[in-house]
């Protein structure tokens, strides 16, 4: 049994991962702040069910507190750290910036600190596909240059990519950036497009469809996910002397599969047994037309590959979705 902290554990992606290392028979222990960018309601809902398990523990902290984080490190000594809290959404960080700076810098900062002062063996870490911007060469590649992001939001992820780096380089803190590339399923984040949709669609409003519905996204389903960050946790990067390069690896996390945003919404409407009102709008400020995961190095070194059909991700959700909400 490791002892394992993973940070956003009342988040989608952080309480999917924390029930299957607890079911695995592992140690978590969570920490979340709970804050209210989207309905707390519900990242209490997914904690009550990780209180269903013995081995959960669970911390309501702010990461961008540096005391209160080096005294839960200190205190908790946890083996291996999945860092998944963060201030998602690339809206919102046209609005919002400073809540970015404070969880996604000031917070990566403090997490990497702790890891470095209690030795941890390896750091897996959150960061995004909008790292590659408004790149065209497809499918993006860890390779590609990501020097352009388009929101705040992609500058912060890029921004902890590099500064695990130099954690790794300099303290030897073996770091793993994983590059989410949309991640959907039950549980799911209130601010999404398809929670959006599932919403508007169910209660007879319009939808948003934005750049006219010419977007393509590489739609990644949350158990995908969760398996693959499970090997990824397993396989701590080593220090290659010969190569002058630290303990330090990225992946792409997608599943190699865009699929264009119209369709998208006609699966949706399928499972939904409803028509929606679509209403086109131009594409927003921060946005990008098109995500497509290059997947290579993941399959691999981990023998994984995403694998579920949208079709599939897409019925699991709304059962989900009518279930929870009793509709
Ligand atoms: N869901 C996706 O499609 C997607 C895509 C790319 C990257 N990511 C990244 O994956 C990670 C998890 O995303 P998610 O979809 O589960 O989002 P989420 O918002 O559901 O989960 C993040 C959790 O972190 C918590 N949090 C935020 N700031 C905090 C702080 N300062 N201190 C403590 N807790 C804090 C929030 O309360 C939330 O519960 C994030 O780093 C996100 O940027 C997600």
């Amino acid at each position: 049994m490791s002892r394992i902290l993973v940070t956003g554990a009342a988040g989608f992606i952080g309480f999917h991962l924390s029930q299957k290392l607890l079911v695995k028979g592992e140690s978590v222990l969570g920490v979340d702040n709970l804050n209210n960018y989207y309905d707390v309601s519900l990242k209490q809902a997914r904690l009550a069910q990780l209180f269903n398990h013995k081995d959960f523990q669970f911390f309501q902290l702010d990461i961008a507190h540096q005391a209160d984080v080096a005294e839960l490190f200190a205190r908790w000594k946890p083996e291996l750290v999945v860092h998944l809290a963060a201030q998602a959404g690339v809206r919102y960080s046209l609005t919002h910036p400073h809540a970015y700076v404070d969880s996604n810098l000031v917070g990566f900062v403090n997490i990497l600190e702790g890891c470095r002062h209690t030795k941890v063996k390896h750091l897996v870490f959150a960061s995004s596909s909008s790292v590659y911007g408004a790149n065209t060469k497809i499918p993006f590649s860890v390779g590609d240059r990501v020097d352009h992001p388009v929101s705040l939001y992609a500058a912060t992820k890029k921004a902890n990519e590099l500064m695990a780096y130099t954690y790794s380089h300099l303290y030897g803190l073996p770091t793993t950036g994983l590059r989410f590339f949309t991640v959907y399923g039950s549980w799911g984040r209130p601010d999404m497009a398809y929670f959006l949709f599932t919403q508007s669609i169910l209660s007879g409003k319009p939808i948003k469809v934005f750049n006219y519905g010419k977007m393509r996204r590489d739609f990644t389903y949350i158990d995908d996910i969760v398996e693959a960050v499970i090997r990824v946790i397993d396989r701590k990067p080593n220090t290659n002397v010969g190569a002058n390069s630290p303990p330090y690896k990225l992946y792409n996390l997608g599943n190699n599969q865009p699929v264009n945003l119209i369709d998208f919404i006609e699966i949706l409407e399928n499972h939904l047994g409803v028509k929606a009102q679509k209403e086109l709008l131009p594409l927003q400020p921060g946005d990008v037309p098109e995500t497509y995961a290059d997947i290579d190095d993941l399959v691999k070194d981990t023998g994984f590959k995403p694998s579920t059909p949208l079709d599939v991700g897409l019925e699991h959700f709304v059962k989900w979705y009518k279930s929870y909400y009793t509709i």
